[in-house]
């Protein structure tokens, strides 16, 4: 079966990966990397897909940034055209980026089957925009993958048919085993002057805490009050650099804080692994700090990832109790923690039997 892959930004990439190398490997499906180009820096894109050991994407539709309607709209033009060239047996789509929900409603009308991994996650916040494109994207596909049982249940109450849902688990996990090795023997802390569990990690790129200036600067101060305490290291995406300006991100600099440019999967991750705290307002790294078992302070008002609070390390914060909450999550004797179920490395592997099994089934 012929299977068109979505890739278009930096955490699709971590969850398109495992599953092409299974696919790859079941012998029966023929995955094809349709790379939609909404990330397209080197350290953004390239760097990433060679760490992870993907190829070059089969097809590259070169997007680039917009508006949000500019950026759906030649998504949906561009892979209306592939699809109807290519007819693939699946569309996979991952995430919640405006490409996931594009190629989708484009595919949905060719009557291309949809798969959608990592479905069914709610913030119940619709002034996020990945909010808008989960729900377009959950009601426009055939099958749902879903990592947690919160996942189903918000699947069940919005109606979606059971037969279409399959929990596989959350595949991400599946990314840092296929290279672990590589990450536990990078240098990249070392090489920063960083000791092993001396340090706390910072990214920060949600719209709703970088684009307002006011919340941006609140949340300077905050991790300047924070660097007092722990040293930070902070790799900058570029939305976020641009919002800072050179003049923010020399006030950050000049309080001591650790400013680099994004780094790819390997070298962020032993940044990731080697530290006593995570700040962030990422969904990935909210669920890559649970499975290692590393604190995470949220720095969002909600999260569609609940689990990482309920059975995880992470915690909801914001700019005025940063510093606190932070020194007591330190504080506390570091705790033998369950990892939620199925999240165990082999989420790409149910992935391939599901779609083996439905493919069947479509005869
Ligand atoms: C997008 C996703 C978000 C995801 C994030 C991961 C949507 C609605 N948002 O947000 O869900 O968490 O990716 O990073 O799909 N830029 C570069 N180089 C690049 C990519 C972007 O310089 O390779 C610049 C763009 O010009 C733009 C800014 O960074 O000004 C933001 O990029 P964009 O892709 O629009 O949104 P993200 O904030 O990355």
């Amino acid at each position: 079966a012929l299977v068109h892959l979505i890739a278009a930004v930096r955490p699709n990439f971590m969850k398109i990966a495992p599953l092409w190398h299974a696919l790859k490997a079941a012998g029966d499906f023929r995955p094809l990397i349709v790379h939609t180009g909404q990330h397209y820096d080197a350290a953004m894109s390239d760097d990433i897909f060679a760490d992870l050991g993907l190829p070059a994407p089969d097809h590259h539709l070169g997007i680039g940034s917009g508006t949000h309607a500019e950026q759906t709209g030649r998504v949906m033009i561009a892979y209306e055209k592939l699809a109807m060239e290519e007819r693939p047996d699946w569309l996979i789509v991952a995430g919640d980026v405006n490409s996931t929900a594009a190629t989708s409603m484009a595919a949905g009308k060719l009557r291309i089957p949809i798969v959608h991994l990592e479905a069914g996650l709610r913030s119940r916040d619709r002034d996020m925009p990945e909010e808008l494109n989960r729900l377009v994207t959950d009601v426009l596909a055939d099958v749902l993958w879903t990592p947690s049982p919160d996942a189903d249940a918000n699947l069940r109450a919005e109606g979606i048919p059971e037969e279409r849902i399959t929990r596989v688990g959350n595949i991400m996990m599946d990314s840092y085993e296929l290279v672990r090795p590589a990450i536990l023997a990078d240098g990249y802390p070392a090489e920063l002057g960083l000791a092993p569990g001396g340090y706390g990690v910072v990214t920060l790129h949600r719209p709703s805490n970088v684009d307002v200036s006011e919340q941006l600067d609140r949340l300077s101060e905050a991790l300047i009050a924070v660097q007092a305490h722990l040293p930070l290291v902070f790799p900058v995406h570029p939305r976020t650099r641009q919002r800072l300006g050179d003049t923010g991100a020399a006030r950050l600099e000049a309080a001591g804080i650790r400013l680099v440019g994004p780094a790819a999967y390997v070298r962020f991750m032993s940044l990731v692994a080697g530290a006593a705290a995570v700040i962030t307002d990422s969904g990935g790294i909210q669920e890559e700090t649970t499975y290692l078992g590393i604190p995470c302070l949220t720095l969002r008002e909600n999260t569609e990832r609940p689990i990482t609070i309920t059975e995880g390390t992470a915690q909801l914060v914001n700019a005025g109790n940063l510093l606190e909450r932070l020194l007591s999550a330190l504080a506390q004797p570091k705790q033998d923690r369950k990892r939620p179920d199925l999240w165990d490395g082999r989420t790409a592997q149910r992935c391939v039997e599901d779609l083996r099994r439905r493919t069947a089934a479509r005869g």
